[in-house]
């Protein structure tokens, strides 16, 4: 039954992909080759309109699709409403191992993981299932850093280090679309502001120069000397942590690792300072800590909750620190879509190809045939 919900969703899919029909484009493809059929298929997730947009086409290339929701911030019900109308199991509830379960449950043959979560369920809970497992993509950098840690049974594709991924969407995609989140949220204008960047990979370096364009006051913080070099020749300050708090007005981290802002840090911030995440996960910046020591809070609108260390600072947080671009969905989906169309395009090789176990990183051809599909979808071939 189409509910009123999934049809809103339906709805912007489909405008997505008027003004940027690289999706659709590969449906029909995949619907000529049917590359899975007779296949199980696992894709673990954030559960927005743009996986909507991606899992749609997936699915007219035959096979048996699962698709596990990596984190109820980023769940968007009425993509779970249309997935589900179109005959993808969902798995939502429950705690994140569980959902894993759920969907290893379903005995998939090729998995399409963010961070590592589904692929180290499996490693960890169930071991036996990795000989069934022909092969695995990983589309994030904290996933890669954590495959890397692991011992790999099975061969893992990395999207991540391919030419496109840190090229177009890590800086452009989530450089765009994270300033209209924090605009959309609390009305400030970037422009004058003095943003703090901390974490300068190709998501801080997009972060800081769509922020610069936007006319913002940028400095950069990076504990990698090459990277902290890097920003000070790109034309931004590069201070300690501590100075870059003490005077910024917003603050964003883009590490990969948790706590890069701890409670510590936020003691000695400047008072009113927001806080933003664009890296994966809700941990970069220690917002339980916050909560649990803060001696006031208040909820200053959806996505935007303001607390106050006791003798110290009020401070904003923003989705909660959850990667903010992703919770609002918002910005610019095209170098996404681009993404997700080489995650199509790889998982179409991956069920053919017989790969070793271990890390293989994604083909450059591949990544050409889906800059020249991206190029054609743009008008421009
Ligand atoms: N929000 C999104 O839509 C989105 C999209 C792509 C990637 N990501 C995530 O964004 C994060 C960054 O991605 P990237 O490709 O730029 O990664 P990256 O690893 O290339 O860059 C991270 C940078 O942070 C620095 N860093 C690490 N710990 C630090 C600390 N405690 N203090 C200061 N600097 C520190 C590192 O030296 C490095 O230069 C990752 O978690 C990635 O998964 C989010």
């Amino acid at each position: 039954m189409t509910t009123s919900r999934s049809t809103h969703a339906a709805a912007e899919v489909a405008r997505m992909n008027t003004f940027f029909p690289l999706m659709p484009t590969l449906g029909n493809r995949w619907a000529r080759r049917r590359p899975w059929e007779g296949m199980r298929v696992a894709v673990n997730a954030h559960l927005t309109t743009l996986t909507a947009a991606l899992m749609r086409e997936l699915t007219l290339g035959g096979g048996e699709w699962s698709v596990c929701a990596s984190s109820p911030a980023t769940t968007d019900l009425a993509v779970v409403e249309l997935l589900r109308e179109e005959g993808v199991s969902v798995y939502t509830g429950g705690d994140l191992t569980n959902r894993h379960l759920s969907t290893l449950d379903d005995n998939p043959e090729l998995i399409a993981d963010v961070g590592f979560e589904l692929l180290g369920t499996l490693l960890a809970r169930r071991p036996e299932q990795a000989q069934g497992l022909r092969a695995a993509v990983e589309i994030t950098r904290t996933g890669v850093t954590r495959l890397r840690a692991a011992s790999l049974p099975f061969a893992v594709v990395n999207l991540n280090d391919g030419l496109l991924k840190s090229n177009l969407e890590n800086r452009h995609g989530v450089g765009n679309g994270l300033w209209t989140s924090v605009t959309a949220i609390t009305d400030m204008q970037i422009a004058g502001r003095r943003v703090l960047v901390v974490g300068y990979g190709p998501v801080g370096q997009g972060l800081a120069a769509y922020a610069r364009a936007q006319g913002a006051a940028v400095s950069v913080v990076d504990r990698d000397p090459i990277r902290r070099l890097s920003a000070h020749y790109d034309g931004f300050i590069t201070p300690s942590l501590g100075e870059g708090l003490a005077r910024a007005e917003i603050a964003v981290t883009a590490t990969g690792v948790e706590r890069a802002i701890a409670l510590e840090h936020l003691e000695v911030a400047r008072d009113g300072l927001v806080l933003v995440n664009a890296g994966h996960g809700g941990q970069e910046i220690d917002v339980a800590r916050l909560r649990e020591v803060a001696e006031k809070g208040d909820q200053l609108g959806p996505l935007c909750t303001r607390y106050k260390l006791p003798g110290g600072p009020w401070l904003t947080v923003l989705g909660g620190g959850h990667p903010l671009n992703i919770v609002t969905n918002s910005g610019s989906p095209e170098p996404v879509l681009m993404q997700f169309a080489l995650l199509g395009m790889t998982l179409e090789w991956l069920a053919q190809a017989a790969l070793k176990p271990g890390e293989v990183l994604v083909p450059v051809s591949i990544e050409a045939e889906v800059a020249q599909l991206a190029l054609n979808a743009l008008g421009q071939s």
